[in-house]
């Protein structure tokens, strides 16, 4: 009843233009660095290992660490439970309230003009371990956080593959923990899984789309014509050669599960994990990641965009600020990419840079 509540609200508050009160004003682009340019910076504190989403107009940070050096926790990674929203309009940051627990490497997903939070890692015993209580959804005209139903362990993990196809949101491979020192456990895996939002259950898919090809995490998804890609990301990332990068295509028809998932020709010229993305129209574009050898920071820099079409990878104009470990939202052909890390494992920054395609070639 409370969810049905919401949305009439929200959609209510869209019909009489709340949402979208300015006309957008045009942006200034640099011809140095065409397609990128920055937007106002993120408040308070500088983020990274959050998740990001559009919903209403706005841009959704959610969750993340932050640098906040506590007597027990010398580096200063510390996960954080804030939730802000960046209005696309105004250009201006607002709080929202926060989530119920800190979390990292969060999964979330909008569906009917809800935001939901499925899943996260949190702080348990002193390393990053995936909350099975870590399931909620947000209702804007309360800004509140209710408790859904907590995730099954087999379920349960941070950092997956996230696509919303109706009322259902699809999760595919993720972390179920990140030991917070040397030689840790880095549990990577392949599971998929369905989230119906109308019954709060879980459940697997059939046993042809229940598991990923190979297990992936910090990797990107999108859902385009009905179809599941997953994108690059990793494995293992502290015991597989190269850090376990991975330049792979998979894809699943959600409509034809029993056909399972497939492995795409296209590869990822740059193989990596960390890495933000966004699908404008049938053009999947990602951004940046960690775990570049070449360079003191250890991160990616690199624009890298699969066409659905010619199932075929180009590369486009370079980040003008690499970064990790944020996601990306799109609205109206813009890729808005708020904070990250600019340095591997740690260094959150507050810049948020947004990639207008059309600006460059694709
Ligand atoms: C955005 O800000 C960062 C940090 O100052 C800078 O490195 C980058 O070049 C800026 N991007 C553009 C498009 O000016
Ligand atoms: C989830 O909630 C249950 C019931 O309150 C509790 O026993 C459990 O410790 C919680 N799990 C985490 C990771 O906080
Ligand atoms: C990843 O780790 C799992 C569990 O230890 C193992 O079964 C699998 O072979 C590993 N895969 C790679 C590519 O390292
Ligand atoms: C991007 O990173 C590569 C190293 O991975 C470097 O050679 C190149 O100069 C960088 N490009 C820009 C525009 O900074
Ligand atoms: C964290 O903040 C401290 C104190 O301001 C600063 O010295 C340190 O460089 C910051 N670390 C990172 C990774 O940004």
């Amino acid at each position: 009843m409370l969810l049905q509540y919401c949305t009439i609200l929200a959609g209510l508050a869209h019909q009489i233009g709340l949402a979208s009160a300015h006309p957008p004003r045009p942006w200034n682009h640099s011809p140095h660095r065409p397609g990128w340019t920055n937007t106002t910076k993120i408040p308070i504190q500088p983020r990274q290992e959050n998740t990001a989403a559009y919903l209403d107009g706005s841009i959704y940070l959610l969750g993340g660490i932050i640098n906040q050096t506590l007597p027990d926790n010398p580096l200063g990674a510390t996960t954080t439970s804030m939730v802000q929203a960046y209005d696309i309009d105004t250009r201006e940051w607002r709080s929202i309230a926060s989530l119920p627990t800190a979390i990292n490497h969060g999964n979330v997903a909008v569906v009917d003009n809800k935001l939901y939070i499925l899943g996260g890692l949190s702080l348990q015993g002193g390393n990053w371990i995936a909350d099975n209580n870590a399931s909620y959804v947000y209702c804007s005209r309360t800004n509140t956080w209710r408790d859904l139903a907590p995730i099954p362990s087999q379920h349960s993990r941070g950092s997956a593959a996230v696509v919303t196809h109706g009322s259902k949101v699809y999760l595919a491979g993720g972390l179920r923990e990140l030991d917070l020192f040397i030689g840790g456990i880095y549990d990577t895996i392949d599971t998929v899984s369905v989230y119906d939002t109308r019954t709060d259950t879980w459940d697997d898919p059939p046993a042809a789309a229940s598991r990923l090809p190979e297990g992936r995490d910090h990797v990107a998804a999108a859902l385009v014509d009905d179809i599941f890609y997953v994108l690059g990301g990793r494995i293992n990332a502290t015991t597989a050669p190269n850090g376990g990068r991975r330049d792979t295509v998979f894809a699943l028809d959600l409509d034809d599960l029993e056909a399972g998932w497939s492995l795409k020709k296209g590869r990822m010229p740059t193989p990596r994990g960390g890495l933000s993305f966004g699908a404008v129209g049938k053009k999947v574009c990602t951004f940046g990641g960690e775990g570049n050898p070449e360079v003191e920071s250890g991160v990616f820099n690199v624009t890298e965009v699969y066409d659905i079409d010619s199932d075929s990878w180009s590369t486009l104009r370079q980040m003008p600020l690499p970064v990790h470990g944020t996601y990306a939202a799109v609205k109206d052909g813009r890729v808005y990419i708020p904070g990250g890390g600019v340095h591997q494992n740690f260094g959150p920054t507050n810049v948020f840079q947004i990639y207008t395609p059309e600006h460059n070639r694709w």
